[in-house]
Parts: C-alpha cells; structure tokens; sequence
C-alpha cells in the first residue's frame, strides 16, 4: 500500500503546482508565498525560530518548504520523505539558497522504519503526511521512538468531521447516488494519495496516547481545502470545478470558525 502512496506523491509533490516561474529560484519562492499565504497557521504552529540548535527531524518534507526554514532558523534539521522526488526538490532549494549541505541531513525513508537511533531528536515535525501512511499507529510509535525524553511532536493530520469532508462526500457519494458512504470514505478514495485517513479530535488524542505521548495541545483549523483557495489539481481541473470553486460559500465557511476546519493540529510530549 505505501507503494501506491509513494507513487502518488512522485507524479506530483505536495504545493508544486504552485510555480509557475521559469527561473528555478523563483520557482521555489512561488511555492513558498503561496504556502503561507494559503496556511498561515503553518508558522505560528512550527514556530521554526524557538528550534534554534534543537535537533529536528521533519517527517515528509514533500518540496521542503518548511525544512528549508528549520535550516535556515538554526535548528540540526534531519529531512526524510518517501519519495526521491520530495528529497530532491528538497536538496535543490537548500542549494539555490545557497544553504551549506552539512548543515542539514536529507534522505529517503518511511516513516513506518525510521534509520534512526533511539532517542537522538528533541522535536519531531510533521504537516500533513502521517496520515497517508499504512500504519499511522506504527510511524508514530517511531517518532516516540527518535526522540528524547521530554521532546515534542508536532503533527497536522486531517480532521473530520470537516468542510472537505463533506464537499468530496457530495461529490464522490452523493452525486453517485451513494450517499450512505461516509466521508471518512471519501477521503480515503480520493482526497490525495489512495488510503489517506481523517480522525476526530477523540481518535487522534488516543492515536497518540496508545504511543505513550502526553498529548498538551489539539486543535482544528480551516485548511485551503475547505476554504476551496486552493490552486485545483489536476483531477479537478473541468470547467464545473471553475464554477463551484467562484460561488463557494467561504464566508459561510468562516463562519463557523476552526471548528469544521481538515486539518487537526496537535503537540505530544514523550
Ligand atoms: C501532503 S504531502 C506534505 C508534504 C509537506 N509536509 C508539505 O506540507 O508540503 C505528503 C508527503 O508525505 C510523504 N509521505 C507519505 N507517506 C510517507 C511515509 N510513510 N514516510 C515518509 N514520507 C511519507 C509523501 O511522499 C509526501 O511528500
């Protein structure tokens, strides 16, 4: 199964279809701007200037947006993805930022397996990838596994119940005439890499409880997927998701606040 996410994730890593420049530094910034503007929350979670000398391991770097500012913030950064794809988008923008490659260590690894030895990290960063893994539960385990006692974790994994939840439920259940396939479903068949799991708040406490961490901060928060301010991928690229992505309701959506909000943002002490 991680073969068919590894293989979703080469054909096209996470925020690219954000550059749009031909120059490849500029590429990258395209990708940055874009990142932060769509998902702000990113910095104020990461808070990347506290990790100063801290050694962190990022768990899925994808283009390396936010490895490249643990780097470029002082932190002893250690990158992994699945892909070579994402390890090497990676290496490349830390090389155009003209970042010295011993300052940071990237490689290609399963978060399920880390080649790392106990106890070595003191925080373990992680957006939006630990719920495409198979065995969510097992990566986790060895994320309390890397680190030190009294390091922290801080994980983004998709929450339900949730706007985008919902919209790919109308879309893929509904519209189907399928209507009793709950969303959970849906984001399994078809929100990005086949498999990728949502929790609620309860599920995700006790997913992280069940590795023995101490779990001190879980919230929700919108992300462009429910706001729909994403750049469409190219499996929504028709005319139809033109319209629906010009009348969507996002003050609607606003709202109600963080509450129906995908992604589920939560720290963990070991
Ligand atoms: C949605 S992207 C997020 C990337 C990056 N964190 C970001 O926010 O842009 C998911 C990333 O997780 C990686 N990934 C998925 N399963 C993984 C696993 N088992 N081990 C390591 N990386 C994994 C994918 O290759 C992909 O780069």
């Amino acid at each position: 199964m991680n073969e068919a996410v590894k293989k979703h994730w080469e054909a096209e890593t996470c925020g690219v279809r954000y550059g749009a420049s031909e120059d490849r530094g500029e590429w990258f910034r395209e990708i940055e701007r874009a990142r932060y503007l769509c998902e702000p929350q990113i910095l104020e979670f990461a808070e990347f200037k506290k990790f100063r000398a801290k050694r962190v391991l990022e768990i899925g770097v994808g283009a390396g947006t936010d490895f490249k500012n643990w780097v470029k913030n002082g932190a002893q950064a250690t990158g992994i993805d699945l892909t070579s794809r994402g390890t090497a988008l990676t290496k490349e923008r830390l090389s155009l930022e003209g970042i010295n490659p011993n300052r940071f260590n990237l490689c290609v690894a399963d978060s399920e397996r880390l080649p790392f030895k106990d106890g070595v990290f003191e925080m373990v960063y992680s957006w939006g990838v630990l719920h495409h893994t198979l065995n969510t539960g097992q990566a986790i385990k060895e994320a309390y596994r890397v680190l030190k006692p009294g390091g922290i974790i801080k994980a983004m994994v998709y929450h339900i119940p949730s706007w985008t939840g919902w919209l790919l439920w109308l879309r893929f259940c509904l519209f189907k005439l399928r209507p009793w396939i709950s969303p959970r479903k849906a984001i399994y068949g078809h929100l990005e890499s086949p498999g990728t799991k949502a929790y609620t708040l309860e599920e995700a406490k006790e997913l992280f409880e069940s590795a023995r961490f101490q779990v001190i901060e879980i919230k929700t928060s919108l992300g462009p997927g429910d706001l729909l301010n994403i750049a469409f991928s190219r499996k929504y690229s028709g005319f139809i998701y033109k319209i629906i992505g010009l009348m969507y309701p996002r003050w609607l959506v606003r709202l109600f606040g963080n509450r129906f909000g995908l992604e589920l943002l939560l720290q963990a002490r070991k």
